[in-house]
């Protein structure tokens, strides 16, 4: 008899916890916590973020639980993002998980917080076919990455130094805006000429990136300036950045995409909301010919739906984790 599964989803890898019910392959709650307490300090502190996730994780997963309208002996097991992430965060999660686990008597499945990432393009319909390529953008990841199968991926080329979502924040972070600033960006831009100011780019060799040189860039620039500029042109300032940003995630992708002759490609993480990026891709994927996908938004930035599908994915390649398995501040994809 066919017994739909009901798995809990949990992601703490870094400034969001998070908690959702997958139920028989359909999304049935999701519940994000952002922590806010770290906006005064332009960036995530990591001891401070533990303390948030043990402080909001029970609230979290009761209320995603609640949503989901279901019991805690309804669910037949635990997804835990294992990393890569900050350790403090990761543990507060794993620990969470295993225990509820353990008392349950269920499975623990550990969960890749990459492949969740692209994974997410799973979660509506329609899905992507095998294979196709992921531009993986967000605040501590910049990839390109070759999905053959759900847990076969392949990185195709990654930033060599700073992720595009932590350009976007220390530009706007430059410009006085709040953490995290790149959505910040993204809204300032609208109704901003893209084309008013020329920012260097880095061209990087085969299908790698590099973000460091386009912020250092920017702060020489901003130096040049004065605040009442900064100010009067805000707009055009945003958007320019933004399209010479989006211009390189973008050519590299076109680039790999004519390399491999693979025609699906889909985006994912946190970067994957901005509007910008959405609209270029759209398209080149009509001159190319591309099918895409772009998971929702809610599915972009961190969550744990992501989290929760991956896990039952995992669940029927009956993949399950040690309760002694270790939390991985790095883990690459393979
Ligand atoms: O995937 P995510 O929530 O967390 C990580 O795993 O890093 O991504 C967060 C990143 C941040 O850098 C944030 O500024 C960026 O995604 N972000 C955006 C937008 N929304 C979120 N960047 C540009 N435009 C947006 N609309
Ligand atoms: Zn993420």
């Amino acid at each position: 008899m066919h017994h739909p599964l009901t798995i809990l989803g949990i992601e703490s890898s870094c400034d969001e916890t998070a908690a959702a019910v997958i139920h028989d392959g359909k999304i049935i709650s999701n519940v994000v916590m952002s922590q806010l307490i770290h906006q005064k300090y332009g960036g995530v502190v990591p001891e401070l973020a533990s303390r948030a996730h043990e402080t909001n994780i029970i609230p979290v997963v009761t209320a995603a639980l609640e949503e989901a309208a279901i019991q805690k002996d309804a669910l037949d097991g635990i997804g835990f993002t294992q990393g890569p992430g900050l350790l403090g965060p990761l543990l507060v999660g794993s620990c969470f998980a295993k225990s509820l686990a353990f008392a349950l008597g269920i499975p623990l499945i550990g969960v890749h917080h990459i492949q969740a990432h692209v994974l997410a393009n799973f979660i509506d319909d329609p899905k992507p076919n095998f294979p196709f390529l992921c531009l993986t953008v967000s605040g501590g990841h910049t990839q390109i990455i070759l999905v053959q199968d759900y847990f076969s991926m392949e990185v195709l080329g990654e930033t060599q130094d700073d992720a595009v979502g932590e350009a976007f924040d220390k530009i706007a972070h430059l410009m006085g805006f709040g953490y995290p600033g790149g959505a910040l960006i993204d809204r300032y831009a609208q109704g901003g000429n893209p084309g008013a100011f020329a920012f260097p780019t880095t061209h990087m060799p085969a299908f790698d990136f590099s973000f460091s040189g386009i912020k250092t860039a920017f702060s020489l620039f901003i130096r040049s300036k004065t605040p009442e500029y900064m100010q009067t042109h805000r707009a055009d300032i945003c958007a320019s950045i933004q399209s010479v940003l989006v211009g390189m995630l973008l050519d590299k992708l076109v680039k790999v995409a004519q390399k491999t002759g693979i025609t699906t490609i889909a985006l994912a993480g946190g970067v994957a909301a901005n509007s910008h990026l959405q609209q270029r891709f759209n398209q080149l994927a009509q001159q190319h010919r591309w099918t895409i996908f772009i998971p929702a938004m809610a599915y972009c930035t961190d969550n744990a739906a992501m989290v929760a599908i991956t896990a039952y994915y995992k669940y029927q390649l009956n993949a399950f984790a040690d309760f002694t398995t270790k939390s991985f501040p790095r883990y690459p994809l393979r």
